[in-house]
């Protein structure tokens, strides 16, 4: 171990633990005399904590990605976006095209609130490439009333290499929304696919009394359309669906498919975001293409949308995925919204990003989806700090010689004395996150807490925390991982959630546990377990305007742990919001 581990681990829960005395606000005079507070005012609208190579386009507000797509070897992005100003409304479907998913240009907006049935709004929907060879676009408009219909928008010129401009069909408003339900709850349409009858189909997310549901169209021309009897997959008490995604998901390959249900060993995924808690929960389960119908298994099949999987258990919602048919492989986009105030945002300029583009496959052990950043990413990595076979004793460690606030960091963590692992109370299982706050990194453990403190100013006074901690339940081990940014930030107006989640590994038979955290000024998206659980997190240490960040291994728990592996990138920028004709599209 470097420098004096343990002393300074010592140093760091003695800040912590002021810091925890002052947010509960008992002792703020400790505060003013510890951490001065900085302006925030100024500071936060500094441009220090826009993404480097996360995207987000040139200012004003962004949310749901929309309509992702690959056509010709273009990458295709549209994305919630307010021309006018850093929050929500007005909504337009920005346009950004790129040929790597690193590298985007920004295009003209694609789609405006122009016409009676989307006065209010071009809001959420989905691209299908029909035929291979036809681009369309479903979105949902919401007119004078705030009534949402789904309409149909193509192409303006199909030889124009990036698509640039878009036609809204002469035919729209192309879905009504029923008598069963109300308008205002009626939107975000899928990708189509073609059942064996020939028929497109989309689904609409609604809410029908307090179910969310997905509702089932068909059309044999892409313009009438006609609600099926029953719909694809809805659930008691899950409120409004907004977003839903379903898609197939290779049984035997890695490859991804395209949106057709294939035959044979798939599966398939029916995700959907849910307005009541804004997360994003995923189904495994068949498609009865018979029945026209969803059947979810396992934790799906419970009627209870708080059993349900998770793309992410951060801050992270309204994702949509796209076959890459270029590449083979299925990709996913999430939203991350800001954790400042709104009139931080308005200082700013601007607010929310996308995630960074992810493959999504089924793990080997076909119960859960492994999700992994697009392997594009690696070409921005430069300068690599590397350690092996480190022996972690309690205390700290510091990674110098890395960007600490742009960088890619990859860690496995090869565990022994697995008996000295805590003792798992089974009343711990339903709340995680809770877990993760009253067992944070400064609560010593058996096996853990260890991992990576991120984001963090020379003396901790901020950082946030990315862990484990392996507990003892019965006969098998419970892994725990935590994303805490309570501590990310002295300022008080913010959103500074402690986030976790359980690992879905088999640790006796692994032995190591692996953690892949992207950090990018504002953001930190972690991957644990190879991509078996995601968290991401949006903060604004307030000591960046002045310092620099500094980047730690940690382990808190009474047993070493052996950092097999670490590899820490320095990260370049991407060229977010450069000219279309410096992207080198191939016509
Ligand atoms: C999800 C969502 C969608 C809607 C869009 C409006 O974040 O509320 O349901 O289409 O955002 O911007």
């Amino acid at each position: 171990m470097g420098m004096s581990g343990r002393s300074c681990l010592l140093r760091a829960l003695f800040f912590i633990s002021c810091f925890v005395v002052d947010i509960d606000g008992e002792a703020a005079s400790h505060r003013i005399v510890l951490y001065p507070q900085p302006q925030q005012q100024n500071s936060i609208a500094s441009g220090v904590y826009r993404t480097a190579y996360h995207f987000q386009p040139p200012r004003n507000w962004i949310n749901d990605p929309n309509g992702p797509m690959y056509f010709n070897g273009v990458y295709h992005l549209f994305y919630q976006y307010n021309p006018n100003a850093a929050v929500w409304g007005d909504m337009h479907w920005g346009h950004s095209v790129s040929v790597d998913l690193i590298n985007w240009a920004p295009l003209p907006l694609a789609l405006a609130p122009t016409s009676p049935y989307d006065v209010n709004g071009c809001f959420s929907g989905s691209a299908t490439v029909r035929r291979g060879t036809h681009p369309a676009v479903l979105y949902t408009g919401v007119d004078a009333n705030y009534e949402q219909s789904q309409n149909l928008a193509l192409p303006a010129n199909l030889s124009d290499p990036v698509l640039t401009n878009w036609t809204k069909s002469g035919h729209n408003p192309l879905i009504s929304a029923g008598d069963d339900f109300e308008a205002t709850n009626f939107r975000d349409p899928t990708t189509a696919w073609v059942g064996s009858d020939g028929l497109w189909r989309t689904a609409v997310g609604a809410q029908i009394g307090a179910n969310g549901t997905a509702l089932l169209y068909r059309s044999r021309d892409f313009v009438r359309w006609e609600r099926a009897s029953r719909p694809l997959h809805s659930s008691s008490g899950s409120g409004m669906w907004e977003c839903p995604d379903f898609y197939p998901v290779s049984v035997v390959g890695v490859e991804g498919l395209d949106t057709p249900p294939t035959e044979g060993e798939v599966k398939h995924v029916l995700k959907m975001s849910l307005f009541e808690t804004h997360s994003d929960h995923y189904m495994l389960g068949a498609y009865d293409a018979a029945r026209d119908a969803f059947v979810p298994e396992g934790e799906g099949a419970v009627d209870d949308y708080r059993a349900w999987q998770r793309y992410d258990h951060g801050k992270f919602y309204a994702s949509k995925t796209f076959f890459d048919a270029g590449r083979r492989r299925r990709i996913l986009w999430g939203w991350l919204n800001e954790s400042d105030s709104e009139a931080d945002d308005v200082a700013k300029g601007w607010a929310g990003i996308q995630t960074i583009p992810r493959t999504i496959r089924l793990d080997s052990n076909r119960r859960q989806l492994i999700q992994w950043p697009v392997e594009e990413v690696r070409s921005l990595r430069k300068h690599v700090v590397h350690l092996q076979n480190m022996e972690l004793q309690t205390g700290l460690h510091e990674i110098k010689g890395v960007k600490a606030s742009q960088a890619d960091v990859e860690v496995d963590f090869q565990l022994h004395d697995l008996e000295r692992a805590q003792t798992f109370d089974p009343t711990w299982a339903m709340d995680p996150p809770r877990l993760c706050a009253e067992q944070d990194a400064s609560v010593q453990g058996g096996i853990g807490p260890f991992g990576l403190l991120v984001l963090a100013s020379e003396k901790l006074e901020e950082h946030s925390a990315i862990f484990f901690r392996v507990y003892k339940d019965q006969n098998a081990y419970k892994v725990l991982m935590c994303s805490d940014q309570r501590r990310s930030s002295l300022w008080p107006e913010l959103d500074k959630a402690a986030y976790g989640t359980f690992l879905d590994m088999n640790l006796e038979k692994e032995s190591k546990i692996s953690l892949r955290t992207l950090i990018d000024h504002s953001v930190i998206e972690s991957f644990g377990g190879g991509g078996r659980a995601c968290i991401s997190a949006r903060v604004y240490p307030s000591f960046f305007s002045n310092s620099s960040a500094h980047l730690y291994l940690f382990n808190n728990g009474s047993s070493s742990t052996t950092v097999s592996r670490l590899k820490a990138w320095d990260m370049a920028g991407a060229r977010l919001n450069i000219r279309v004709d410096e992207l080198s599209i191939e016509h």
